[in-house]
């Protein structure tokens, strides 16, 4: 099943992902090294420039992994049976997602009681990175459990564009695209599967 506002909400969060996670590359593999050319005087200034005009980048792609995230998993438990795997690994996924959360606004905030982390923002960069690499992995696998969906509400609306009884019901392509249990699509009449 194509539905639009899940198509939305998965674009804003693979753009908002990869808008994070890029700046953070370019931040620890080209801006820091090249400002070791500039004197201490001018470094922190710059640097404190660059972070403040950074920081609503962070703040904004925060918010959309939040509320897109949110969304995704609210409306996987509606549609599918979750497993306990999926459950554990998604709880993994957040764990990590928040500490990144953390690492990201702490390197670009302003506040005191994070002034070491911003000293040495080489090494929490690099720690940032590879927590984002972690919570990329766990996603794909997320996406490759196979989940069971759960049996339709009879009478119930369906509210996307595309709505699985338009599909012809023995293609099984078209039921793969919906994302139907294997042979789910076509049991009730020709036996394809
Ligand atoms: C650094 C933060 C994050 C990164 C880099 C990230 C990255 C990704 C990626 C690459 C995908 C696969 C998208 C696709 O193939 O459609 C994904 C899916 C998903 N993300 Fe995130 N994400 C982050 C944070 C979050 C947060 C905070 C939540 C929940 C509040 C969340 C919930 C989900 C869910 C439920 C899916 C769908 C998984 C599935 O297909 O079963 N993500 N994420």
């Amino acid at each position: 099943m194509i539905d639009n506002v899940d198509l939305i909400s998965r674009w804003l969060h693979m753009l908002a992902a990869m808008a994070a996670v890029g700046g953070t590359l370019f931040m620890r593999l080209a801006l820091l090294p090249a400002t070791a050319q500039l004197s201490p005087e001018a470094r922190e200034p710059f640097l404190q420039a660059v972070r403040s005009r950074w920081a609503k980048v962070v703040m904004t792609a925060i918010l959309l992994l939040l509320v897109s995230g949110l969304y995704n998993i609210s409306r996987k438990e509606v549609t599918y049976q979750v497993s306990p795997l999926y459950h554990a690994l998604f709880g993994i996924k957040f764990l990590l997602a928040l500490g990144i959360f953390f690492l990201a606004s702490a390197l670009v905030g302003r506040a005191e009681a994070y002034a070491a982390i911003r000293r040495q923002a080489g090494k929490w960069l690099v720690v940032n990175l590879l927590l984002a690499v972690l919570v990329v992995c766990v996603s794909g696998v997320l996406r490759q459990i196979e989940l069971e969906r759960k049996p339709a509400t009879p009478g119930a609306p369906q509210r996307s564009a595309f709505r699985t009884s338009n599909i012809p019901t023995c293609v099984p392509a078209a039921a793969r695209l919906a994302r139907l249990p294997p042979g789910t699509a076509c049991r009730a009449t020709q036996g394809y599967t």
